[in-house]
């Protein structure tokens, strides 16, 4: 039995839509955020929450130094945030510079401009491959569905994003 090849597996994921996030990191030095769509919830009881993060990112080596992660959800009219985080590097920019943020647990940085979010303790770190598999223990939650803040920003709405690092 052959595993499937990188294109043929594209023929399953093309298309398939889900709902986009930023995830935010504090290593004790240094902060950093990307744009995150591998994300999603995995256990209703305990609560748990699976996001992804690709071994390229500039937020990798932060996170695989920070105790907690914040997640936050985006909506329609955060396309600007998504592109900010997902557009660019912290390699290059520091992304806090130029949005309003203030520090949460642990120090993680809480984007101002998104409240609904949720705040995870890293329980475990899971290597998946190109990308590692954070599993989050909700410690605090902020906020819930904005009022008036539309559908979820998806997949779909952000193909207009390139990734300030490739995979
Ligand atoms: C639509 C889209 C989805 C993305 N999904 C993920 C993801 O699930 N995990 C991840 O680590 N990076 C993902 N990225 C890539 C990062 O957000 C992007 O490379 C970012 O510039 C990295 O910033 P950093 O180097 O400051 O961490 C995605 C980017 C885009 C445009």
């Amino acid at each position: 039995m052959r595993g499937l090849t990188t294109e043929e597996f594209d023929a399953f994921v093309d298309g398939l839509d889900y709902p986009m996030f930023v995830v935010t990191a504090y290593d004790g030095a240094e902060r950093a955020g990307c744009l995150v769509g591998f994300a999603t919830q995995v256990s209703i009881d305990p609560p748990r929450f699976l996001v992804c993060l690709s071994r390229a990112n500039h937020t990798f080596g932060v996170a695989a130094r920070a105790d907690v992660l914040a997640v936050h959800a985006l909506h329609a009219a955060d396309h600007p945030l998504a592109a900010h985080f997902g557009g660019e590097t912290g390699d290059d920019v520091d992304k806090f510079a130029d949005v309003s943020w203030h520090t949460g647990p642990d120090g993680v940085p809480l984007l101002a401009e998104l409240p609904r979010r949720l705040v995870g303790k890293v329980a475990e770190r899971v290597p998946f491959g190109d990308h590692v598999g954070y599993v989050l223990v909700p410690i605090a939650e902020h906020g819930s569905a904005r009022d008036g803040a539309g559908d979820p920003l998806m997949l779909g709405d952000v193909d207009d994003v390139t990734p300030g690092h490739p995979a």
